[in-house]
C-alpha cells in the first residue's frame, strides 16, 4: 500500500469504513517453496529414486495464471533437472510461443519427478506417492487455469479413464479446488501424429481465452 492509501484508509477508519482490498492472487512463500523442492529433492518413496540422476521439480513462473501438468520426465529432463526440455518440449514452447504467451505466462510440472526407465508409463503406486507434491505445487502456485497435457496426466488428475479425446474440449474442476482444468494432447502424442496439431491449436486458443475473461 502506497502512502496515499494509507492516509485515505485512515480517513476511512476514523469515519468507521472498513477498507477492502484485493487480495494478492497467489501468495508466494519462498521457504515453503525451498522446503517442497528439498523434500521432492531428496524423496525415496518409491523405487524410481534408484534410477534417476535428479528429480525434476519445475520450469516456469511460481506465479503464472496458468499451470502446465504433464506426466513424467523424459531422459533429457532426469539429464537437465528440469521438465519438458527434450524435443516434446520444444514442441511445447513453440506451442505456448504460437498462441501468444510469453514463457514467463506459464508454470510447468509433472505428476512424477522422476524418470521411469525406459520412459515407461508411470505406475499408479508411483502417481499415488508422488502426487502430493504436485499437489502442494498447484496450492502454492494457485493458477487461474490447469491445463493436462495428455491422457496420463488428464487421468490421473480427474480420476477417471476416458479417452483424451473425449475429455478435450470443456472445462473440469481440479480435485477440491475451485481451478478449472483443461485437457489437450501431450507434445510427444502431437510429434507422432501431426495431423492432430489444429485440434491442439483449439485447445490452446479456448485456454487462451479463458485466462483473457
Ligand atoms: N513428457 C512429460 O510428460 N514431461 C516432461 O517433462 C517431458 C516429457
Amino acid at each position: 500500500m502506497n502512502e496515499l492509501m494509507q492516509r485515505q484508509g485512515h480517513y476511512l477508519k476514523a469515519m468507521g469504513i472498513d477498507l477492502w482490498l484485493e487480495r494478492a492472487p497467489s501468495v508466494q512463500n519462498t521457504s515453503d517453496w525451498q522446503k517442497l523442492e528439498q523434500t521432492v529433492a531428496s524423496c525415496q518413496r518409491c523405487a524410481l529414486h534408484c534410477t534417476r540422476k535428479q528429480t525434476v521439480f519445475e520450469r516456469g513462473n511460481r506465479e503464472a495464471k496458468l499451470m502446465l501438468i504433464g506426466e513424467a520426465p523424459g531422459a533429457e529432463e532426469d539429464k537437465q533437472g528440469k521438465p519438458f526440455v527434450g524435443r516434446a518440449g520444444q514442441l511445447l514452447d513453440r506451442i505456448i510461443a504460437g498462441v501468444g504467451l510469453k514463457p514467463e505466462e506459464v508454470y510447468i510440472a509433472n505428476v512424477l519427478k522422476c524418470r521411469p526407465p525406459n520412459n515407461r508409463d508411470p505406475t499408479a503406486p508411483e502417481m499415488a506417492e508422488c502426487g502430493g507434491y504436485l499437489e502442494q505445487q498447484v496450492a502454492m502456485v494457485a493458477p487461474r487455469l490447469i491445463l493436462a497435457l495428455g491422457r496420463i496426466a488428464a487421468h490421473y488428475l480427474l480420476g477417471v479413464s476416458t479417452p483424451l479425446s473425449r475429455l478435450r474440449g470443456r472445462p473440469y474442476i481440479f480435485a477440491e479446488t475451485q481451478i478449472p482444468l483443461w485437457v489437450s494432447y501431450h507434445p510427444a502424442y502431437l510429434l507422432r501424429n501431426p495431423a492432430d496439431k489444429a485440434k491442439a491449436y483449439e485447445d490452446w486458443l479456448r485456454v487462451v481465452q479463458e485466462l483473457l475473461k
